[in-house]
């Protein structure tokens, strides 16, 4: 936008940060990381910087490795009954470096904050948690989680059997997805993947938009989503980042861009006359430096 003096600059900023301060959707968390050297992430497992990008796990059998955000997202608000949205843009490189077999596979997740490490280490629970670890309730009640997964290896007591080994799918406190759909990627090869995952609390859709590859090698979009009440499965603040695991076999994970978007928990458009009056106890809104066009 041209300014034709300053003044109207001025005018302008003045009623960017008064939209800012009466918008319920305000932005809560932003960033988009193209190098993540000295970014705000925690790294845990076997999880390195190398160059610009995260190294979730080496292509070594029995790793696992996480990234996270520092800061925890405020999901949803049980006093006012509020939910926030968001949006995690990533792109990544699952590479068995011509190996015919590997595992495990990367997720996008949100949980109980400080999520336990797998143990005992095993690679089928994608760095998050271990088949024991799974099969304790008292462990799941306590940590719960919802994860997309780009998982590569058929473990049969929980995987699809396509006739596509790969799928993407999308996973509330188990391994098991609740949704899953055959995933076109090319593991041997050191390709790199898109996907966008969106929550839309008015609607409760969670989508999930991720490139696969077809046979002549030109890019496909692929889809899955997800209607899903994220308060009956998460606390009020989660966690978020990514994790990965390889086990018997192995393949490199990498994370190599991310971008995130969240809105402060608001009112669910479709509830009848939104109340303007803001809760007292309610958290400040972090607000944003710079305007946006
Ligand atoms: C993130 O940064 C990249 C590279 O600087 C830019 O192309 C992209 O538009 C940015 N994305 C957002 C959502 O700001
Ligand atoms: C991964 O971490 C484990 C536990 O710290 C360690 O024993 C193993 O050597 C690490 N793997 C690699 C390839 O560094
Ligand atoms: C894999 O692809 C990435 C992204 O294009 C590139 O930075 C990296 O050097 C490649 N790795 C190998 C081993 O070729
Ligand atoms: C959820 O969003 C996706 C992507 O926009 C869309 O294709 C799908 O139809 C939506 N689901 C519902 C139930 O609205
Ligand atoms: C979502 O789940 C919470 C907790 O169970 C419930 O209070 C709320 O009414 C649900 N929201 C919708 C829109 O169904
Ligand atoms: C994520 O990608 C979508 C689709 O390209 C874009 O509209 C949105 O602005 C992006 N958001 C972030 C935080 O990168």
């Amino acid at each position: 936008m041209v300014f034709q003096a300053p003044k109207l600059r001025i005018i302008y900023l003045l009623i960017s940060i008064f939209l800012l301060l009466i918008n319920p959707c305000a932005t809560q968390i932003f960033f988009n990381y193209t190098d993540f050297n000295n970014k705000p992430i925690i790294r845990t497992g076997n999880a390195t910087i190398s160059g610009s990008v995260i190294q979730l796990t080496p292509d070594e059998v029995d790793n696992w490795g996480r990234a996270i955000y520092s800061e925890q997202m405020h999901l949803w608000d049980e006093k006012s009954e509020k939910v926030a949205s968001f949006t995690s843009n990533f792109s990544f490189i699952i590479n068995s470096q011509g190996k015919d077999r590997y595992s495990d596979g990367i997720t996008f997740f949100l949980s109980t904050p400080n999520y336990p490490v797998p143990s005992p280490t095993d690679g089928a629970g994608l760095g998050l948690l271990s088949r024991n670890q799974m099969n304790d309730a008292t462990f799941l009640a306590a940590n719960k989680f919802v994860a997309v997964e780009f998982d590569t290896f058929p473990n049969e007591e929980f995987d699809p059997l396509n006739s596509v080994r790969e799928h993407v799918g999308i996973n509330i406190n188990n391994l098991k997805s609740q949704i899953s759909t055959p995933w076109y990627c090319t593991i041997k090869e050191n390709r790199t993947y898109s996907a966008s995952i969106n929550y839309d609390s008015s609607t409760q859709n969670l989508s999930v938009t991720f490139t696969g590859f077809n046979y002549d090698n030109t890019i496909i979009q692929q889809h899955l989503s997800l209607v899903i009440n994220l308060t009956d499965h998460l606390p009020e603040s989660v966690e978020f980042g990514f994790s990965a695991s390889t086990g018997l076999i192995s393949e490199l994970h990498i994370l190599s861009t991310w971008s995130f978007e969240s809105t402060a928990p608001s009112t669910i458009q479709q509830s009848p006359a939104p109340s303007v009056e803001k809760n007292k106890d309610e958290p400040k809104t972090k607000l944003v430096v710079g305007l946006r066009p």
